[in-house]
């Protein structure tokens, strides 16, 4: 597949045509594929192209399908709710109710939670409340992690190498004085954590990390760095948040804090809560929650004309319930493994060398030398036309993982061994075509 934008003519031609009402012609800055792709239909683990070619999907729109695309359990539940009601804008409705309920069930760290619509509405929201908690500004994030589009967060994601570790503003538009405010930290390197602590005393709102860097991808916390965290953000009197919207609910009901017993003080959920239906939360401890100006007394400002809508909430609902009652975290945790031991022997027998990081159903193949991922400079390894030219020949082959460096991919419920099986040899053969 060299001339990537005739592969698939119709999805090239519907982008070119969008292009002149939309700017570039997607919604989304991360959209625009090589090669260019539109789909019509997603179902199970599947997509099909405007082609009508058919995919096994990975890529699961950045991990928020856990259950497989349009599964009916979630939207059945959405069209039968949507008949009755939408959007009040006045009080509270029973399914809120038990969402919340049910969060609070799960999540261990989690005493109260509210509902906004996006992941980046839940980190800012949190970020704010731990500015009203601590009367504080600053905050840590760690180099190579995506917590949101907005200016307190939005820097040090995926940096060229000359960037790391400088000031890296992800847009123009910025606040600079936001991105003043955030200190940037190496993943696994409480030193680093150490430093910037030292560098602003008592000036630390918040700490907030990914806990497994899912974002950069791949990185998994050593032992003792959550557990460190925790410890420097309760000496400091710093609230320690979790960013979740990928590992909630996609690792286990309760998060990854349920699996490493490391709690933090506020919780963002999202992504995978309500399987591809728009809605995000943050959860914590009562004494926190109850400072949004949702109560009475309440200074921290939560707002939000959709909040608490029937779509999302019923999602979320129809969601939760199915991985209460079904082995979904036993199934995709299974096949995540597969595929990551799959992808190694075949890099193996291709005699490069190459590295399948990622954790539960998550997985990327990287085209590296040498140990585990650490932090984002390890990242940086992957040989990125390689991995390039491999996801390219993938979608030949009839398997879908988002074709930009360092993409990770994501098993769901709906996907099977013998999805894996065929994934598999694809690989194989790609792998082959990319090397050539
Ligand atoms: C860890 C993490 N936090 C926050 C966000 C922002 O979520 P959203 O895109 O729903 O605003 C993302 C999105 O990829 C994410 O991966």
């Amino acid at each position: 597949m060299t001339a990537t934008t005739t592969w698939s003519p119709a999805s090239s031609a519907l982008l070119e045509r969008a292009a002149a009402y939309i700017p570039g012609g997607v919604n989304t800055c991360r959209r625009r594929s090589e090669p260019q792709l539109c789909f019509a239909r997603g179902e199970g683990a599947h997509l099909w192209d405007l082609e009508g070619r058919r995919y096994i999907d990975y890529h699961a729109a950045y991990g928020a399908i856990l259950l497989g695309h349009s599964h009916p359990a979630v939207t059945e539940r959405v069209a039968a709710a949507m008949r009755e009601r939408v959007l009040f804008g006045v009080g509270v409705t029973e399914a809120e109710v038990e969402l919340a309920r049910k969060i609070v069930e799960h999540v261990p760290s989690a005493e109260q939670a509210v509902v906004c619509n996006s992941g980046s509405e839940a980190t800012y929201h949190a970020i704010r409340l731990a500015r009203g908690v601590t009367g504080r500004q600053r905050v840590v994030k760690f180099q190579g992690s995506y917590n949101g589009f907005h200016d307190s967060v939005l820097l040090n994601v995926l940096s060229a190498p000359d960037r790391v570790g400088r000031r890296d503003p992800g847009s123009a538009g910025m606040l600079e004085a936001a991105v003043d405010a955030t200190l940037v930290c190496r993943y696994n390197d409480l030193e680093d954590v150490e430093r910037a602590f030292r560098e602003a005393p008592g000036e630390i709102a918040a700490l907030i990390i990914e806990p497994v860097g899912h974002n950069s991808p791949g990185i998994l916390p050593e032992p003792g760095f959550l557990e460190g965290l925790r410890a420097i953000c309760d000496r400091e009197g710093t609230l320690l948040i979790f960013d979740e919207v990928i590992t909630g609910f996609r690792h286990g009901l309760g998060g990854f804090q349920a699996l490493c017993g490391v709690m933090p003080d506020l919780t963002t959920l999202g992504k995978a809560i309500a399987n591809g239906f728009p809605i995000a939360a943050v959860a914590g401890r009562r004494e926190h929650l109850e400072r949004f100006n949702t109560t009475r007394t309440g200074d921290v400002h939560f707002g939000g004309t959709y909040n608490g809508n029937a779509i999302g909430v019923e999602a979320a609902l129809a969601t939760i319930e199915h991985l209460e009652r079904h082995p979904v975290h036993e199934h995709v945790f299974r096949l995540g493994a597969r595929m990551r031991a799959g992808l190694e022997a075949i890099g193996e027998d291709a005699g490069v060398p190459v590295l399948a990081g990622g954790y539960g159903s998550l997985f990327v193949l990287c085209f590296m030398d040498g140990g585990p991922l650490r932090s984002y400079e390890d990242v940086l390894r992957n040989d990125a036309a390689l991995f390039g030219r491999y996801r390219r020949e993938l979608i030949a082959r009839g398997v879908f993982e988002m074709p930009e460096s360092l993409g990770r991919s994501h098993i769901s419920a709906a996907h099977t061994d013998e999805d894996v099986d065929a994934s598999l040899e694809a690989a194989r053969d790609a792998l082959r075509a990319a090397l050539r």
